[in-house]
This record gives structure tokens, C-alpha cells and sequence, in this order.
């Protein structure tokens, strides 16, 4: 197995070398605070993300450059023997999430027009978002002084996403609807005041985002990778991934891209019906409530960059039930991870491949992560406690109440060890 640069590891074999630190990331495009220049000066990622961008103008938060994690015992001990199992930690970030990645692009973009004289001056930058977007959008727009406006959807996000855009400044408008209802709003708010949109649907976001792709090709060495399974909701990311794998195939960095799977929630999977229907019928639906709150979409924008990204890599659609995707990811966690829910919808459909033959032993697998397993404690606290309706939660590791004294711990430490009494 060929070892990727800047990589880590759960544990480190002695057949394995230690992975070599990478100097530069692709998305190493951010000022030095110091010199005020690029610092990954050797990196051509501002001319793949933003080209021209005055280095005065970005707004970054030292996004990207995310760890590629090794997902050996996963692999090796729960599908089947795989030894080249990754997961790209796109949510070990500023915000939280990988909508970092894009939001550096966005903002930087609205600072340079900020600056420049304009015949619709920017009031503020907007987006609906189901948490890690409006985190993400009011975390840059603070650091550069613009005014951010996130639309969410009521009791729909985890509290700690919530808090985000509140202690960041943003205004918060929390609205009685979903996220689709929240989209359909914005866009019209956004045609009527000088609000700059900052959904994904605006490009600028997945020139960022696309920015991770880039990342896992070169912390493999440019060796591509058979599968990159990827959680999709509103679908920009799928599609910002293909592009970067695409880009760097037309520039003859790599010779191919890799096979994307999408990943939905079957309690919200309209991409994943209309792939069953052999892309004959698409209906938008609406939503039902998934753990995976961040993917909980029913009419995604990007529906149709989806479609070019799956058919032009070959790609493949799966879904997760709630069982699954939280089972997956309490399993992921057991070997030394902390997923967000929506990475254990990419690993439940990892499974499901596995299961049917699809993905091999030996293929090298990437599981994109997209967002801190810390955002979403409330479903691990619900799982560990065995406390969701008509699931098992077979995996859940709880927490032993004990007497304070020497024996009744001993009792129950020999029970767990298997250590016989004395
Ligand atoms: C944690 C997380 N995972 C996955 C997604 C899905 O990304 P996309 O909407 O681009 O499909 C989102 C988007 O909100 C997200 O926040």
C-alpha cells in the first residue's frame, strides 16, 4: 500500500512508513498574519480557486490541509479485511465543517467587491443553511467585518450549530419551516435587498470546496483513489469533489478520477429516487427528520451539477436508515473516530457496498467527513443511552453507575476484564 503524505494513522505498523509531512495543502492560499503574503507560496491553489485575488482581499481562517485518516481497524476488523480505508477529516476545521473550504472563496470575493466601487453596493452576505453554512458564513464575515444573515430552519440544527452565527454576530432569523422553505425565502430576499447569496448554488463555494479533492490526490501522491464516498444534501459538494478530481485530471496530474458514491439519508434521499429511476423521473420531496439534520433536503439546488458529477465518474447513489447511519457511526467511533452523522451515512453506504461485492477488499476508499462529531453529541448521548424509539443501538457503550467503594469497582472492573477475583 503506497503511504499518503500528511497523512495519520490509528496505529502505525512497521510495514507502513511514517507518512512524510506535507509543506504545502491546496488550500494553503491563506496570508501569513506576519508577511502578508501567500503562505503556501508554492501552491497554485489561489490561481485553481480564485484567480487574480489580491492576497490584501482573502479572508481566511486557515481552513483546509485536513488530516487523511487511516481507518485501519474499521476496515480490517468490521468490512471484511479492507487495508486502505481513509476518511478525510473535512470537518477538523475553523467552523467545524468542510463549508469552511468554500466559505473562504465567498467571502474573499465579497471583501474585494466591497472595496471596489460598485453601482449595487454588498449590504451583507446570505445564506439558508440547515447550521454548518450559517456557521461558516458568520464566522469569515466576522473576521472581515461584513455583515452576515442566516435563514434557519426552527428546531431542525443542534444547538451547538446554532450558537455558532449568534456569538459570531450574524443575524439570526429562525424561521418555522425547513431548509428548503428557508432557501425559497432567501432567494427571493436576496433578489429584492443588497444581500449577497451564499448558498452553493452560487460557484464560488464549490471553487472552494473542490479545494479537498485536490488535497486527497496530493496527500496520496497523486495515486487516485477508487471510491470517494461523499454525504450529500443540497448537493454542491458532490459536484464541487468531481470538479476538483476533474481539473486535476484535464491539467495531467492524475490519469482518471475516482467513482463517487452519494450518500443519502433515506429519510430524505430525492437523488437517491431519481438514480433508482435510471434518471428517467426526479421529484422533489419533503424531507423527514434524520439525525443527519445537516442533510435533511427534499429539493436540492444543485440537483443537476449532482447528475453530470455521478455519470461522468460512474458513480453510484446509496442511502442509510437512521439505524444504519447511526450504527455506522457508533462503529467508526469504537475504532478511535468521533463521526458526525452524516460521515456515518457515507460509512453505512460503505457497508452496503461491501455487503454486495461492489467495493473490493483491496480498493483504496476514501469516506469524506464533513462536519465535528462534537456539533452533533445530543444523537451519541440518544444512541449510548439506548433511548431512540424502535432502535437498538447495538453498539452503545454506557456509562456504569458504581458505588464509591474499593469492592463494587472491583467487582465490576474483573466482570469487564474478565479478570477472575482473588
Ligand atoms: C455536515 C454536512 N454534511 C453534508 C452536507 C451536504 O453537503 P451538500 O449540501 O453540498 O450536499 C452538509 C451541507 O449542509 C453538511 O453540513
Amino acid at each position: 500500500m503506497a503511504t499518503p503524505t500528511s497523512a495519520t494513522r490509528s496505529t502505525r505498523s512497521s510495514t507502513a512508513p511514517p507518512p512524510a509531512a506535507s509543506s504545502t495543502s491546496a488550500t494553503t492560499w491563506t496570508r501569513s498574519r506576519a508577511s502578508r503574503a501567500p503562505t503556501g507560496a508554492t501552491s497554485s491553489t489561489p490561481e485553481f480557486v480564485l484567480p487574480e485575488i489580491d492576497s490584501d482581499h482573502i479572508v481566511s481562517l486557515f481552513e483546509g490541509n485536513s488530516n487523511l485518516f487511516w481507518a485501519e481497524r474499521l476496515g480490517r476488523e468490521h468490512l471484511g479485511g479492507m487495508n486502505d480505508l481513509w476518511v478525510k477529516q473535512c470537518g477538523i476545521s475553523h467552523t467545524g465543517s468542510f463549508k469552511d473550504l468554500g466559505m473562504t472563496a465567498l467571502v474573499s470575493q465579497v471583501n474585494r467587491l466591497r472595496r471596489a466601487p460598485l453601482s449595487r453596493p454588498i449590504n451583507g452576505v446570505g445564506c439558508a443553511s440547515t447550521g454548518d453554512t450559517s456557521a461558516a458564513l458568520s464566522a469569515y464575515c466576522a473576521a472581515a467585518g461584513i455583515p452576515a444573515i442566516v435563514f434557519l430552519p426552527a428546531d431542525r440544527i443542534s444547538l451547538q450549530q446554532l450558537i455558532q452565527p449568534i456569538a459570531n454576530g450574524a443575524t439570526v432569523l429562525s424561521l418555522d419551516t425547513d431548509f428548503d422553505g428557508c432557501m425559497r425565502l432567501i432567494r427571493e430576499v436576496t433578489a429584492e435587498l443588497p444581500i449577497y447569496l451564499a448558498n452553493s448554488l452560487n460557484s464560488l463555494r464549490l471553487e472552494g470546496q473542490k479545494t479537498a479533492a485536490i488535497e486527497i490526490l496530493q496527500q496520496f501522491n497523486w495515486q487516485v483513489p477508487d471510491w470517494v464516498i461523499i454525504p450529500g444534501g443540497n448537493l454542491g459538494n458532490i459536484y464541487a469533489f468531481y470538479k476538483g478530481f476533474e481539473m486535476c485530471r484535464a491539467l495531467g496530474l492524475v490519469d482518471r478520477v475516482p467513482r463517487l458514491v452519494c450518500a443519502q439519508a433515506a429519510n430524505a434521499n430525492p437523488l437517491y429516487r431519481y438514480y433508482k429511476s435510471g434518471w428517467t423521473d426526479f421529484q422533489s420531496l419533503v424531507a423527514g427528520t434524520t439525525f443527519a439534520s445537516a442533510i435533511q433536503i427534499g429539493d436540492p439546488v444543485s440537483i443537476d451539477r449532482a447528475v453530470v458529477a455521478l455519470k461522468a465518474t460512474d458513480g453510484i447513489v446509496e442511502e442509510a436508515t437512521e439505524e444504519e447511519l447511526m450504527d455506522a457511526t457508533a462503529l467508526a467511533d469504537l475504532t478511535g473516530m468521533f463521526a458526525c452523522p452524516h460521515t456515518g451515512v457515507a460509512l453505512a453506504a460503505l457497508f452496503k457496498l461491501r455487503d454486495q461485492g461492489i467495493i473490493g477488499t483491496n480498493d483504496r476508499t476514501v469516506v469524506v467527513s464533513t462536519a465535528h462529531g462534537l456539533k452533533f453529541t445530543q444523537s451519541k448521548i440518544d444512541y449510548h443511552d439506548k433511548n431512540i424509539k424502535d432502535m437498538l443501538c447495538q453498539y452503545a457503550n454506557p456509562p456504569i453507575s458504581v458505588k464509591p467503594d474499593f469492592g463494587s469497582v472491583m467487582d465490576v472492573l474483573q466482570k469487564k476484564l474478565n479478570v477472575l477475583g482473588s
